[in-house]
């Protein structure tokens, strides 16, 4: 049997493997998180009648790229493959976390986000990389600019959200500066709590 948050898909003749919900990430050191937490927990007071999903702090992450449900069978080495490669080429780097926002732009927010600066370029010339190597592993190239970002919480419903959101962009955040060394890929199940998300191989730089 399928375990939760895979797949087997198939029909009509085409017989399916496992699939699984993957991406490349990169962890968060516990201090960033705690910090994160606090943050959260001031507007989750202040605004309880938002509706919101907000991020687990233990599952808070940096997503790099998103692969969607990949087969196992016929994908998860190339990533491997792919992680290593893009991973050979960049060294340990800093990043800053600071200031928050909303997704989109304009008009009514649907994402709280924390602003990711990465300014030696390192966490851009990683992305690059991993998206080059995934391009040759087949699966399709990035279409929009990378902006990296921690995601605290989708808003579900206009009811508060204008007032969480204003509050959440005023609210100093950081800066917070940690290392990073490892690029992880991580496996998503979508649960009715939120996404669980666990490591499946972790790459050093
Ligand atoms: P984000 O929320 O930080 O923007 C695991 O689901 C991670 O992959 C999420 O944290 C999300 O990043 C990203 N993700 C999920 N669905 C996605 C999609 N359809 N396109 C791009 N990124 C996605």
């Amino acid at each position: 049997m399928a375990e939760e948050g895979t797949k087997r898909r198939g029909g009509a003749g085409e017989e399916r493997g496992l699939t699984l919900r993957l991406f490349f990430a990169i962890e968060l050191p516990d201090e960033l998180r705690a910090a994160v937490a606090v943050h959260a927990a001031r507007l989750r007071r202040k605004f309880p009648d938002a509706r919101a999903g907000w991020t687990r702090i233990e599952s808070l992450h940096l997503t790099l790229k998103f692969l969607g449900e990949v087969e196992a069978a016929i994908h998860v080495d190339a990533l491997y493959q792919a992680a290593e490669t893009a991973a050979a080429g960049v060294a340990p780097f800093t990043l800053t976390v600071e200031g928050a926002g909303t997704f989109p732009p304009h008009g009514a927010a649907r994402v709280l986000w924390l602003g990711v600066r990465d300014d030696d370029g390192q966490l851009a010339r990683l992305h690059f990389r991993l998206d080059r190597e995934c391009g040759h592993a087949g699966f399709p190239l990035e279409s929009k600019p990378f902006k990296p970002h921690l995601t605290l919480a989708r808003l579900r419903s206009p009811q508060g959200a204008k007032a969480l959101s204003e509050a959440h962009r005023r609210a100093p955040f950081g800066p917070f500066h940690f290392d990073v060394s490892e690029l992880v890929l991580m496996r998503s199940d979508l649960g009715p709590g939120g996404s669980r998300y666990t490591p499946l191989s972790r790459r050093r730089l």
